[in-house]
């Protein structure tokens, strides 16, 4: 089987986070499609620095090198050479974390020069698999919002956001509680929604990885018509990138 390459992100800051637990439980489901031909990056917010993007537009001149100097490139590089991309990200104020926005507005910008448009209008195809996972201390109190928000931000990267077998993604709550680990310990006492989330988390990295691998057989079926469109650039960097395997922790 092709090397599929899965980037897990934590949005959230901490060291010990609820994010981390369903996205684990997310890239197991990705491993039960993919078993050895997975590698997995996970990248997590705790103790990184991701300024906000200040405008400079200096990425215009350095083929979109951004020159803030923080963890951004480390976590651009793991994005691009992804197939999948899930995101497990905390409710915050009804969305995600600003650490996360930050680094989509400065990725937007970076690669909008580094894959520079042929004609006007178009835009570079980078094709990943996109699933997200979003939970808070209440319920309906953001999941959704988050969930969207992501989504969008797929869609503007020519991405393709999956659903797994719920609605928009994953949601989840902590009952009220701000412990690290409060989703893990609900759905090992067996409580519904906990339970839910975990299965859905589940569910969503394997639908992910199964489109993962049908867009890979595609890919190298029409590889050939695909070079003669810069748009597809991404994506053949992607299958051109040499195979071997870490189980990384960014
Ligand atoms: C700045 C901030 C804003 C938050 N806003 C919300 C919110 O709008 N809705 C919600 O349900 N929880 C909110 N929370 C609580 C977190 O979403 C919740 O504790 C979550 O489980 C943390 O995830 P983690 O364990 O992955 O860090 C907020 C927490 C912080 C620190």
């Amino acid at each position: 089987m092709e090397e599929i390459v899965l980037l897990g992100v934590s949005a959230s800051p901490r060291k010990e986070a609820n994010s981390l637990f369903l996205l684990d439980r997310a890239i197991a489901g990705a491993k039960d499609v993919c078993g050895d031909a997975l590698r997995v990056e996970r990248f997590s917010f705790y103790q990184k620095r991701m300024s906000p993007c200040i405008q400079c537009y200096r990425c215009d001149k350095t083929k979109g090198e951004c020159v803030v100097q923080d963890d951004f490139r480390a976590l651009r590089d793991a994005w691009l050479s992804a197939d999948i991309v899930l995101y497990s990200v905390p409710v915050w104020h009804l969305s995600f974390p600003s650490q996360l926005k930050a680094f989509f507005d400065r990725l937007g910008q970076s690669l909008s020069k580094r894959y520079v448009r042929e004609r006007r209008g178009e835009q570079a195809l980078h094709l990943k698999v996109v699933g997200s996972i979003a939970q808070g201390m209440d319920i309906f109190s953001g999941q959704e919002r988050a969930l969207l928000d992501l989504m969008d931000h797929a869609v503007l990267q020519n991405c393709l956001p999956i659903s797994g077998e719920t609605y928009i993604g994953v949601g989840g709550w902590t009952q009220r509680s701000r412990g690290p680990s409060r989703i893990e310990e609900l759905a090992v006492a067996g409580e519904e929604i906990a339970e839910f989330s975990v299965a859905a988390a589940g569910s969503l990295g394997r639908r992910c990885a199964q489109l993962a691998r049908i867009l890979r057989a595609g890919f190298l079926a029409e590889e050939e018509w695909m070079r003669a469109d810069p748009a597809y650039r991404p994506v053949l960097e992607r299958l051109a990138r040499e195979s071997g395997g870490t189980d990384g922790c960014a």
